[in-house]
C-alpha cells in the first residue's frame, strides 16, 4: 500500500466511509499533500465506495481544495468587493513584484503559491489575505512587504 492509500484509508477510518464523509477526508488530503491529484480523488473515489465523478464534482466545487501542487506558503488574497475597493489590486502587485510570479503561480523554490479566494470574512478590516491558516487584515503596500519579508526569512 503507498503512503497515499495508507493515508487515504486512515482519513476514511477515522470519519466513516460515508458520502457526507467526503469533505473531511479531501481536507485531510489537502493538508497533508499540499494538493489534491488526480490520483487521490480515485483512491478516495475507490476507498468511499463513490464514483471518481462525484468525488471530482466535490473537490472542484470548493475553491480551497487544489488540484496542483501548492508551495509552503499558500497566499490567498480576498478578491470579494470590500477587499477589491479597498486596494486587493495593489496588494496583489506587491506581492508579485516581491516573489516574482503571478497568480495562479509558485516560486520555483516550491515556497510560495499565489491565489485569490472569496470572502474571508474580515470585510470590516478589508483587505485582508491568508497564508496557510494565519489572516492578515488591514493590509497596505508597506505591510504587505513587512508580513513577506518575515516569511522570505523563515
Ligand atoms: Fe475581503 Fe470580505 S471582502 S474579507
Amino acid at each position: 500500500m503507498s503512503p497515499l492509500q495508507d493515508l487515504i484509508k486512515t482519513l476514511a477510518d477515522e470519519h466513516g466511509r460515508n458520502r457526507r464523509n467526503l469533505l473531511p477526508i479531501l481536507q485531510g488530503v489537502v493538508e497533508q499533500e499540499k494538493y489534491l491529484s488526480e490520483y487521490s480523488m480515485i483512491e478516495i473515489a475507490r476507498e468511499l465506495n463513490l464514483s471518481t465523478a462525484d468525488v471530482y464534482g466535490t473537490a472542484t466545487f470548493y475553491s480551497f481544495l487544489e488540484h496542483q501542487k501548492m508551495g509552503t506558503y499558500i497566499i490567498r488574497v480576498c478578491k470579494t468587493i470590500t477587499c477589491s475597493m479597498k486596494g486587493k489590486n495593489q496588494i496583489l502587485l506587491t506581492i508579485q513584484d516581491m516573489l516574482k510570479i503571478g497568480l495562479g503561480e509558485t516560486t520555483s523554490d516550491g515556497k510560495f503559491s499565489l491565489l485569490q479566494t472569496n470572502c474571508l470574512g474580515w470585510c470590516h478590516k478589508a483587505p485582508a489575505m491568508l497564508i496557510n491558516d494565519e489572516v492578515y487584515t488591514e493590509l497596505n503596500h508597506e505591510s504587505v512587504r513587512e508580513i513577506l519579508s518575515q516569511y522570505l526569512k523563515k
